[in-house]
């Protein structure tokens, strides 16, 4: 198996170490737990820093939904981002990542909500980023659309009805021109997809959930339900040599209402 960071280049995992360090001390409030978690969660997981250089959160995108968020890391990566940006230290040929206006993050357990509350409340941030307490199957997205939404790694935790209405009315909160990023398991992803099932079942038994029954499609499903959804549809796998078949979805919804 290669290793996890087989995908970047020297540059590029300096990148990734001094956002995992700029972005987990926001988490520092939290306690030392919320501190080694967002920092072993950014750093293991390639996701992170594919998403940046992929460029699949445009630059423009300034109103964030993330459904999903555990402790509401993403919102503190983007934000580390936009600060490293700004500062002058980005790779040259990056897209530039996006400055981020309003994230609102929404999570089913109390307790990683209370470590992401603390996060951004300690920084001053909580205007910008609120981390609520919310089953997204259940809650409202809210009046006011937005540019983008991230559910990652959180649909296969429901059943395919209910991901098609967290989808559907994921869609109906974008702004024309929107994008809805997904990361999801690829049921046709054969040994790497029972693979990431079973790591899953560990997680949502270390969690708390108990054990759980996970719900996935092949990655054909996924698309089409988006399409269906009047989205355009990228795919790709996430980069590393994670044995997981995990995989972005990266849905625009067309600048013009149709
Ligand atoms: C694997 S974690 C991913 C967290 C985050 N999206 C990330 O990538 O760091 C999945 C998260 O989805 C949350 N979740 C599962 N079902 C949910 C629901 N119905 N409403 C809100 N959150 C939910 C879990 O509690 C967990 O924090």
């Amino acid at each position: 198996m290669s290793g996890l960071h087989d995908a970047f280049t020297p540059d590029e995992r300096a990148l990734q170490r001094a956002l995992v360090d700029a972005a987990s001390q926001r988490f520092r409030a939290g306690g030392r737990f919320a501190w080694h978690f967002a920092r072993g969660k950014l750093s293991g997981d390639p996701m992170f820093l594919a998403l940046l250089r992929m460029g699949a959160l445009p630059p423009q995108a300034q109103d964030f939904l993330d459904l999903g968020c555990g402790q509401a890391v993403l919102a503190a990566w983007l934000l580390a981002a936009r600060d490293r940006f700004e500062s002058g230290a980005w790779p040259a040929g990056w897209p530039e990542p996006p400055r981020v206006r309003r994230l609102r993050a929404l999570e089913l357990m109390p307790a990683d909500v209370a470590r992401g509350q603390a996060a951004f409340r300690a920084s001053g941030d909580e205007e910008r980023v609120s981390v609520e307490q919310a089953d997204i199957c259940q809650a409202a997205f809210g009046e006011a659309a937005v540019d983008v939404v991230t559910i990652l790694d959180v649909l296969h935790y429901m059943p395919l009805q209910q991901q098609d209405d967290v989808l559907r009315r994921a869609r109906a909160a974008l702004r024309p021109g929107g994008t809805l990023a997904l990361r999801v398991g690829d049921a046709a992803g054969g040994l790497r997809f029972r693979l990431s099932l079973w790591a899953d079942q560990l997680v949502t038994l270390a969690r708390g959930h108990g054990l759980a029954r996970l719900h996935a499609r092949p990655l054909d499903e996924w698309a089409a339900a988006l399409r269906a959804l009047g989205l355009a549809v990228q795919t790709a796998p996430t980069p590393g040599g994670l044995p997981f078949a995990n995989t972005f979805l990266i849905a625009r919804a067309p600048a013009s209402p149709a």
